[in-house]
């Protein structure tokens, strides 16, 4: 039932804060984080393995970033049809995470299996769909609570996902006795992570003004720096999913490497930008946009501050910036595909060509 909503895609953007924080309840109680994993198995844990597809595989990219950080246990995250045909060096005491919303993608599933001989420490499985041949499969799972998902588009699976993965890093830094502050206020954040979400779906209205100057392009650029940068890509996904214009996404940094070379006057840049140590340098990549006359859309959040100037559309993304800006920052990205779709009339629940779950290769 799409109740209010004109579309499931709609509807399931609005449910991320209490979805949020239905998944954060499931994994703490009192001061245990992730209380179904045995911490001695975290203990031992010294590498990490992700796998997954499409938007499950850029959670695995921003949790690289939050498990190398807390942790300083190495990560390294692939695609899961890439990871199947591999022959992968598997250091020792290695957890393997399979990440999926459905747990039926085919090649995830077949990542899994093999793996199940390659001589991994443990499997975790992170997944939406109780029952699923994925949860099946896993030695450990955590579920997230994003609730039934009907748009083809993952939206609140993806940000359950991230919580669920940021959880994670808390409780690995944890059982490898990290300082007990920096966890501390690794969970505070997480505990602002639903209001957050709440307080940024209402600029929903700004969001739809940026849509109607995308809906007429064919082309759009996404960037992003740390751990924005899977969000860009996120965006770029969604952008082209939803709405068929064509999107890519890059490291801020790798501009000068060839994609500064396609900008110009019809290009729209779209930048999810946190007011983190890397600001700086984000800052005079999109001043290198600029000088070529691209158009940038900057979704900037509390602490951000760029000098008002032609060519440059800042969208207040009201949050700060902490550790959990990730979850935050994809919110406005989501509602730009969901928006561009419905301006250009496309099956924004149903894109042409996609199915809900990949079952076959
Ligand atoms: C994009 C999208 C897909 C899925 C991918 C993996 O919006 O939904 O990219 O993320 O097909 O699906 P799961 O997570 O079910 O394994």
């Amino acid at each position: 039932d799409r109740g209010r909503y004109r579309h499931f895609m709609e509807k399931e953007i609005h449910e991320q804060p209490e979805a949020i924080a239905t998944t954060l309840n499931a994994h703490l109680d009192g001061t245990r984080i992730c209380p179904s994993l045995d911490p001695e198995l975290l203990g031992r844990v010294r590498a990490i393995h992700i796998l997954a597809c499409g938007t499950s595989y850029h959670a695995g990219l921003v949790a690289r970033y939050w498990i190398e950080r807390l942790a300083r246990v190495p990560v390294s995250v692939e695609i899961a049809s890439e990871y199947r045909y591999r022959e992968p060096a598997i250091p020792e005491d290695t957890l393997l995470i399979a990440i999926s919303q459905s747990g039926e993608t085919a090649d995830t599933l077949a990542a899994l299996e093999r793996a199940e001989h390659a001589g991994y420490l443990s499997t975790l499985g992170i997944c939406n769909v109780p029952e699923s041949a994925l949860t099946r499969q896993c030695e450990n799972v955590l579920m997230t609570r994003a609730g039934l998902e009907i748009g083809v588009a993952s939206t609140k699976a993806f940000t359950t996902q991230l919580t669920v993965l940021l959880l994670f890093a808390a409780a690995l830094a944890k059982a490898r006795e990290a300082d007990p502050g920096m966890i501390r206020q690794v969970l505070e954040d997480l505990g602002q992570a639903s209001q957050q979400a709440r307080e940024v779906l209402a600029m929903d209205g700004e969001v739809q003004q940026v849509a109607e100057e995308i809906a007429s392009k064919a082309h759009a650029l996404f960037l992003g720096r740390g751990p924005e940068y899977p969000i860009a890509m996120e965006g770029a996904l969604k952008l082209k999913e939803i709405s068929y214009i064509h999107a890519e996404a890059y490291a801020a940094g790798e501009l000068k490497h060839g994609p500064l070379a396609l900008v110009d006057d019809t290009l729209p840049v779209i930048v999810p930008a946190s007011s983190n140590p890397l600001l700086t340098k984000l800052i005079s990549n999109l001043q290198e946009v600029r000088a070529r006359g691209g158009m940038l859309y900057v979704f900037a959040d509390r602490g951000v501050s760029l000098a008002p100037a032609p060519g440059i559309r800042m969208i207040r993304v009201p949050a700060p910036h902490s550790i959990i800006s990730p979850i935050i920052q994809v919110l406005p990205l989501q509602f730009l595909a969901y928006h561009v779709g419905v301006l250009k009339g496309t099956d924004v629940d149903q894109p042409r060509n996609l199915a809900k779950s990949v079952t076959v290769e």
